[in-house]
């Protein structure tokens, strides 16, 4: 069995075509000796980052490319690498040469060695590991993050942000489906998607500074982090995806009412006019905010998409109206306590009908 596959490294790309043949040459001379192969999943980066893998890979059948249509996201690109091989060790790497694969042979012998360990982390907080010349304002934002992981994270690592690990196959593959993918920090998905902690040691490495093309770490990406913290701690009691659209829907009722004072006492308009224009704009409003964030991963683009969007949307919450009217009625005429109760109820209802609706019809697929 000398010749079976031992390790497989996984490069989350996007964006990264001039790193490609440098990583496969560094990866070439740190793992020599042994049985490797590489697996580049891109999400059909714009500059050809999987073509230049692909070519590669024509002669070197030890590097494999995933490219996926459509769909972005870092974790989300480690956890289909991790199961698109056949090694019995996996790797995560980031593709722009941030991290030292000088490490990778010692991850793969601490796990090889102990058959109780599961995870190798490659930390910058150990002896001998360090930040390199991040820039200060990075150094501060990964800190108050490390902090905040403390809330959902009970194995003490000293690097829980670190992208740069290798863990058992099998155990990745276990726990994939507890996942949640959000954002970037696939280490502290898997740490605390297990019901009984990883065992774990930490290697120390220098993050290095990118030479060659940008950071995709930006504002989006923080917000993921924090969306991914909540469904760790209520994602089980209120799912992530439904408390956005909950919070973005009572956003839309304040908009409503910024929208109706100015017209109906300002303006003198009739009341029923202005309901109606400021329900449409709240519900444009919503529609708008909801593409953004809470449907992201799904997001409608184009005229004619997000048209066909805003209709389907303003029909699924004209009817969810309805509901949510004819449940506070009904439970305000049964006497179930004063008004605000059956108000509440009915807001509620009128929530999780435009929710289930809109998640099915307007951006499809949940
Ligand atoms: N497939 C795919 N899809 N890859 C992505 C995506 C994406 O949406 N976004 C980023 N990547 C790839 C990049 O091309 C790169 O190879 C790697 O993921 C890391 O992305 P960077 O944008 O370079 O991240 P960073 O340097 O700011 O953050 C790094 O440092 C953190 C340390 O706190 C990453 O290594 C993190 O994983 C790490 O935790
Ligand atoms: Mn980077």
């Amino acid at each position: 069995m000398d010749d079976a596959l031992e390790l497989a490294v996984v490069i989350p790309t996007f964006n990264e075509r001039a790193n490609v043949p440098v990583l496969i040459a560094k990866l070439d001379q740190a793992l020599a000796g042994r049985r490797w192969e590489a697996i580049f999943v891109d999400d059909d980066s714009p500059d050809g980052t999987a073509d230049a893998a692909r070519e590669l890979a024509r002669l070197d059948t030890r590097v494999r490319v995933i490219q996926r249509i459509g769909r972005r996201g870092l974790s989300t690109a480690c956890i289909e690498g991790m199961c698109a091989t056949a090694a019995p060790i996996v790797a995560i790497i980031d593709g722009d040469l941030q991290h030292d694969e000088t490490v990778l042979p010692k991850m793969l012998d601490a796990l090889q060695r102990d058959p109780l360990v599961d995870v190798a982390v490659g930390s910058r907080f150990v002896d001998g590991g360090g930040l390199g010349e991040w820039q200060r304002d990075r150094v501060k934002k990964s800190a108050l993050a490390t902090r905040l992981s403390r809330r959902v994270l009970k194995a003490d690592l000293t690097d829980p942000m670190s992208g740069f690990f290798a863990i058992r196959t099998d155990v990745a593959r276990r726990l994939a489906p507890t996942l949640s993918g959000i954002g970037f920090k696939i280490l502290l998905d898997l740490m605390t998607a297990s019901p009984e902690p990883l065992a774990f040691v930490e290697l120390p490495y220098v993050f290095r500074t990118r030479i060659e093309g940008e950071s995709k770490l930006d504002h989006v990406v923080a917000m993921e982090y924090l969306i991914a913290l909540y469904d760790r701690m209520f994602g089980r009691v209120v799912p992530v995806r439904f408390a956005m659209f909950a919070a973005i829907g009572a956003f839309g009722a304040g908009v409503h009412f910024l929208v109706l004072s100015p017209l109906y006492a300002g303006l003198l308009w009739t009341f029923r006019a202005s309901e109606i224009v400021a329900t449409i704009v709240a519900m444009t409003f919503n529609f708008f905010l909801n593409n953004l964030l809470t449907y992201r991963d799904a997001r409608l683009r184009g005229a004619r998409a997000l048209f066909e969007g805003w209709i389907g949307f303003c029909l699924v919450c004209s009817v969810g109206a309805i509901a949510n009217v004819g449940v506070a009625i009904f439970l305000f005429n049964e006497n179930y306590g004063g008004w605000a109760w059956p108000a509440l109820a009915g807001i509620a209802i009128g929530a999780v009908w435009n929710y289930v609706l809109s998640s099915r019809f307007v951006w499809g697929r949940y």
